[in-house]
């Protein structure tokens, strides 16, 4: 399968950026562990970060022919990018929406997913292992 993995807004600040909640690893530390994971194995990956919404669209949109399955997580902007949203819902691949923290227990603004309803799952408060059940998710209904 060829799986897509987009990561928005300062998560290239994994690692130093608010540990206690996101953990001591580097987000390609985290990107490598998944691909080498047993789930990962067999399969295509191209991962992708940026700060820039657009950015993250113009991505998407150049691997809508190549990508069959994606994992994303949105970061901030999982909490007000219909431009994301709609993103998603153009091109038609079953995309699994993930978060390391538990967005559903923290503030309020970020309780709510604009994301979520074209999404085929949204995983999110465990950590690295959402990244893993989002590949899971994706495989089951590949
Ligand atoms: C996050 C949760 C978001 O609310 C936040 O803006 C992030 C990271 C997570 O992985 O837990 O940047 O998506």
């Amino acid at each position: 399968m060829n799986i897509v993995v987009v990561n928005g807004p300062n998560l290239n600040l994994l690692g130093e950026r608010n540990p206690d909640i996101y953990g001591n690893e580097t987000l390609e530390e985290l990107m490598v562990w998944l691909e080498k994971t047993p789930s990962g194995s067999g399969h295509s990956f191209k991962f992708f970060q940026s700060n820039h919404e657009g950015e993250i669209i113009d991505f998407i949109h150049d691997e809508r022919h190549w990508c069959e399955g994606m994992i994303i997580n949105p970061a901030a902007l999982t909490h007000y990018s219909y431009a994301l949203r709609d993103a998603i819902s153009s091109i038609n691949i079953p995309t699994v929406e993930v978060h390391l923290s538990d967005i559903l227990s923290r503030e309020e603004f970020r309780q709510i997913s604009v994301i979520k309803q074209v999404c085929i799952a949204q995983v999110s408060g465990m950590g690295k292992n959402s990244y893993l059940e989002g590949l899971k998710i994706l495989l089951k209904n590949y």
